[in-house]
């Protein structure tokens, strides 16, 4: 048992409006479970990314530079990482996420598919300093945070997060990042809330996380997957719906839901081109690339140190 999930766990449910970190989901089930959203019809999100990638390897390959020591933070199942190592071949590829089950997995089929490079996995919670190992000398560096994990960060934390990087890649570095663009709110609605459930059980499994490791005793038939795009706040807001009025213990604690009450489990917030370029310059990046998708569903930006 982690100290700090349960302390997470009891400060988010001590909350006015309840909440829980997104981090949480990615247990070796909520991981899994992820990975079946990204192959989902109405997840336009990962096929435009890919589709983006293929389309634009050569130029990628230019800004990220060869030979350059690649950072991917949330790298997950590595999917469109294996597309770029093909493009850009990197000296060294590093692989930090928050779950050591989805890590091992990735690092061995990379390890398998690029035998020659040098590869390593990094378990660690990206909000947190971190200890990377030390890259050699003038190596270009290159962050590469794909898949929207930025929009899961509220401005502020997106803020912080593009400051550490920049402190990170140093003034000849940059970064990659995978943003999802304003859209129509109906393919944003269908995007969170799927025909197969799939979202809303990698939602509900949260529940379940804390039930298998705090001592929770949620009862999930009490709980119903709630996702909507809050357009003033341009995020979807992903949240769990207590059913009925109902108490539930997290070890020695307890709290009570009214019938309606939720907890907000996850944010994914969208940016147009200018209000991301604006975030990246203040954070220390400008960003002279953009790529996008053939429906500019999504897009991916090339950021350098400024
Ligand atoms: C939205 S998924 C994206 C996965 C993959 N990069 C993609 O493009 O499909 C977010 C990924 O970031 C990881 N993650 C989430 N929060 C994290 C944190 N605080 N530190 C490290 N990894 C985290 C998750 O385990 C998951 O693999």
């Amino acid at each position: 048992m982690s100290p700090s999930f349960l302390e997470d766990v009891i400060a988010g449910l001590s909350l006015p409006q309840k909440a829980l970190p997104p981090k949480y989901f990615y247990d070796a089930a909520g991981s899994k479970l992820f990975e079946r959203i990204c192959r989902l019809p109405e997840y336009y999100l990962t096929r435009a990314e890919l589709s983006l990638t293929r389309a634009n390897l050569a130029s990628l390959a230019r800004f990220a530079g060869r030979k350059c020591d690649l950072i991917e933070y949330g790298s997950g199942e590595s999917l469109k990482t294996r597309l770029l190592l093909r493009g850009v071949r990197p000296s060294a590829y590093i692989a930090v996420d928050i779950s050591p089950a989805a890590l091992l997995g990735a690092v061995r089929a990379l390890t398998r598919a690029f035998p020659k490079l040098n590869i390593t996995g990094v378990a660690g919670d990206f909000s947190r300093p971190l200890k990377i190992p030390v890259f050699e000398g003038k190596t270009r560096r290159v962050v590469y945070f794909p898949g929207s994990t930025i929009g899961n960060l509220t401005p502020d934390e997106a803020h912080a997060f593009l400051r550490m990087t920049r402190g990170q890649v140093g003034a000849h570095g940059a970064m990659l990042v995978g943003v999802d663009l304003k859209k129509d709110p109906t393919v944003l609605h269908a995007a969170y809330n799927d025909s197969r459930g799939v979202t809303a059980r990698f939602n509900l499994n949260l529940l379940a996380r804390i039930n298998r490791e705090l001592g929770g005793d949620f009862e999930l038939r009490r709980w119903r997957h709630y996702a909507f795009y809050n357009a003033p706040l341009g995020r979807i807001e992903m949240h769990l719906a207590s059913l009925k009025k109902q108490s539930v213990a997290v070890g020695q604690h307890r709290f009570s839901f009214s019938e309606g009450e939720t907890i907000h489990t996850e944010n994914s917030y969208k940016y147009s081109a200018e209000e991301f370029r604006v975030l990246a310059a203040s954070g220390g990046f400008a960003a002279p690339k953009l790529w996008m998708d053939k429906k500019e569903q999504f897009a991916l930006f090339g950021l350098e140190a400024s």
